[in-house]
């Protein structure tokens, strides 16, 4: 059993293979944090916990003459409310009275097999292997009789805890949510850690930054509607010696979508806490006598063996507890040609059969129809919202046209944006009070499109009627589902005034609404996220979407920072990655080579390609099948830091079973008869040899070799020379 409740010490004990998690009601029936780390079987924890009389910190009123109890100084579970524990929490209620108060304490729990559910909202799931618990634990408050529930589903094999919240109004009278985390967790001295995270802009997504906690409040946020190029819902706590092969740190991923804060904060003790969840600014939710409210869930974990060792966990967790689609695993990805930026909004049937003839050639596999093929839409003025075919450009109709790509022996993919209008366009013309706008406020414009108001059921309705109609009318394999703005003007048209705070998260909740009915019908279409490239790519996105966008930005250097920020937590076969004509100074094989680092595509004019780059592009999608599992389902190496400067950057993917590793070598700026470079390979078995290819002579080496002594990379090659070693286990 995963989860151990031992009665006599009132502790809940969570196992994971190799971490436990614990807590400890009592103490005036508070729940207290006690550990989170390597494994510690069932030991109560709690002589860990020293209590002292602390200047200005309040003891709670039933806690009587002894002063040496403060929520102040406590190790909490969730949070409580104006109750004299002044770090961040994890709740503001504003009660039926007017008063902001809550003050949880334990009343019940209740465990039980598989994962839990949340209302409205994804979260992973179980497979036949997995051996998954549940504990639930209640909190109360006695005077409003509010309810906090603590969930918590255990993954046992995969070292995952899930965690979220659900509140309950037990009360008799309404209440206002102002602020709810999905998890909160107290470590007993943090001075020692270190916090990354994936910050970034429009083009430059998920770099990676790291620093020390200090005395305030680490605030990682997104306050865009939107999970964000500029943040990702992910954080890392990472003890200061941890590096990418040893140490502790533990992992925060939020599966949620929209607006979200993950807040980290060193105390005046040097505890730590980290509290995340929905963002909370204009988040208010009301809660009448009865209701509940669900938070979003976290995926936690910890890893002892660094950074790698955390980054594996999500990447199998990624790869086979979130999306139930059959392109995640059993069916392979084909090669992909985008039309965006090989000509924009400016094509039509006949160039797009021109596009896929000459792709065909270089082994791609399926042809997607980008923005501008629908509506009035011939620039990004106009024609948002109008999910109709535009036959000034397909004049032959849409099902003749997939029908003509089909006979070319390719697939047909195809681009939305449900979520946005243009001010000229049917749809808005027919529904202006669909919109997010502000009475009287003209709304802001971004992109020269505005964001309908997707909380709303016949929004809602609408999108899922217009998009199905367009899946349902031709033999569609693929969809891009793009979205290219925040979401501003939070305002909807169908709540009173006192429930306009809701909007941001009814937003979301749309929004995935709308994705479990289109998907869930479709499960034959595969399914790729994006946001102006990858402004909205997490967890949650990746229970629908097979892979997701990772940037606007093609360029194959930037995206081998892209990649290593993305793959800390996210998995090769969720990034979309294509070769396009940006950075002409790079050889097309050293674009691919980087490409291949995701889900590998194009996303340029193929009919205009040269003979002799036509050929190469093919050979290189057949290295895409050829190490496509390897690539997709192996466990991933950093091997250099491209945020460091150096001569050239690295990575591996190495087979489960240890018999097969591919290595990606990318020269940068070799100087000029500079030092022998070398890369040490990761993750071989140490004691088996291994053959490869090496400057023309096959070599033969033991995994002891090749991770200690490295692979000598040849240094007089131009710059942005790539190679790629595939490795074989001989014997
Ligand atoms: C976004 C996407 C691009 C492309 C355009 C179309 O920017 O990231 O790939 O689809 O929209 O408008």
């Amino acid at each position: 059993m995963s989860i151990v409740y031992n009665e006599k010490k009132k502790t809940f004990s969570l196992h994971t293979a190799s971490a436990t998690y614990q807590m400890k009601t009592g103490n005036l029936n508070y729940v207290k944090h006690l550990y989170y780390g390597p494994s510690i079987c069932d030991e109560d924890m709690s002589y860990r916990i020293r209590r002292y009389d602390r200047g200005f910190s309040g003891n709670p009123y039933d806690s009587l003459e002894e002063r040496t109890f403060s929520l102040d100084a406590q190790p909490q579970e969730f949070t409580t409310q104006q109750q004299g524990d002044f770090r961040i929490n994890s709740i503001e209620v504003c009660n039926s009275d007017g008063s902001f108060s809550f003050d949880g304490r334990y009343v019940s729990h209740r465990i039980y097999e598989g994962p839990f559910v949340l209302k409205g909202l994804p979260a992973a799931f179980a497979t036949d292997r997995d051996t998954v618990d549940t504990l639930e634990i209640v909190l109360e408050d006695a005077v409003s009789k509010v309810q906090v529930v603590l969930l918590y589903s255990v993954f046992e094999e995969k070292n995952i805890i899930m965690r979220a919240a659900r509140v309950r109004n037990g009360g008799n009278k309404a209440i206002r949510l102002e602020r709810i985390m999905s998890c909160c967790i107290d470590y007993l001295n943090g001075s020692n850690m270190d916090i990354l995270s994936l910050p970034g802009r429009y083009g430059q997504e998920r770099q990676v930054e790291r620093q020390p906690m200090t005395h305030h409040v680490h605030r990682i946020r997104s306050g865009r509607g939107i999970s964000s190029h500029q943040q990702n819902p992910f954080i890392v706590l990472a003890e200061r010696s941890t590096n990418e092969d040893h140490g502790a740190c533990y992992g925060f991923a939020l599966m949620y979508s929209g607006s979200f804060t993950a807040e980290a904060e060193l105390d005046q003790y040097d505890q730590l806490r980290l509290v995340m969840g929905i963002g909370d600014s204009m988040f208010c939710y009301s809660l009448d006598p009865g209701e509940e409210f669900d938070t979003p869930a976290v995926l936690m974990t910890f890893s002892a063996d660094g950074l790698t060792g955390m980054s594996h966990i999500y990447h199998d967790f990624f790869r086979n507890n979130l999306n139930r689609s059959k392109f995640v695993r059993d069916v392979r990805r084909p090669v992909l040609i985008n039309t965006w930026e090989a000509a924009f909004f400016d094509f039509d049937d006949v160039k797009l059969i021109e596009i896929a003839k000459a792709a065909r050639d270089m082994g791609v596999e399926m042809i997607v129809m980008d923005d501008g093929w629908y509506g009035k839409r011939d620039d990004d003025n106009a024609g948002l919202g109008d999910w109709y075919v535009n036959q000034d450009k397909i004049r032959c109709g849409l099902p003749d046209l997939v029908r003509q790509v089909s006979k070319l022996g390719m697939k047909f993919g195809i681009w939305f944006e449900p979520e946005m209008v243009s001010e000229d366009s049917d749809l808005y013309r027919a529904h202006p009070e669909w919109v997010m706008e502000i009475p009287g406020r003209p709304a802001v414009r971004s992109r020269n499109q505005l964001v309908l108001d997707i909380g709303r059921r016949e929004v809602q309705d609408y999108i899922i009627e217009s998009v199905n109609s367009i899946l349902d009318s031709a033999d569609i394999y693929y969809v891009k589902w793009d979205i290219n703005r925040a979401v501003t003007d939070l305002w909807s048209n169908a709540l009173p005034a006192d429930r306009q705070g809701e909007v941001p998260h009814r937003y979301v909740l749309g929004l995935y609404r709308i994705l479990d009915e289109i998907i869930g019908t479709h499960p034959d279409i595969m399914f790729e996220g994006c946001a102006g490239g990858g402004g909205r790519f997490d967890p949650a996105m990746l229970v629908y979407f097979t892979q997701i966008w990772s940037s606007d930005n093609t360029k194959p250097l930037d995206n081998i920072r892209l990649h290593y920020g993305s793959s800390l937590l996210y998995p090769v076969c969720s990034m979309g990655a294509h070769v396009s004509d940006a950075s002409p100074m790079v050889p097309l094989e050293t674009k691919a080579a980087i490409a291949m680092c995701g889900t590998f595509g194009f996303e340029l004019d193929a009919s205009q390609m040269k003979k002799e780059d036509i050929r190469t592009c093919r050979k290189m999608s057949e290295l895409y099948h050829r190490y496509y599992n390897l690539n997709f389902f192996g466990d991933y190496y950093r091997l250099t830091d491209p945020f460091i400067p150096g001569n050239l950057e690295s990575w591996e993917n190495v087979a489960k079973d240890r018999n097969e590793a591919l290595v990606t070598v990318v020269t940068e700026h070799l100087t000029v008869n500079g030092p022998q470079e070398y890369i040490r390979l990761k993750g071989l078995d140490p004691d088996r040899l291994y053959r490869m290819e090496h400057e023309g002579k096959d070599l033969v080496l033991s995994g002891m070799a090749l991770m200690h002594g490295g692979i000598p990379i040849p240094r007089e090659v131009p710059d942005f020379t790539s190679f790629i070693y595939h490795l074989t286990a001989v014997g």
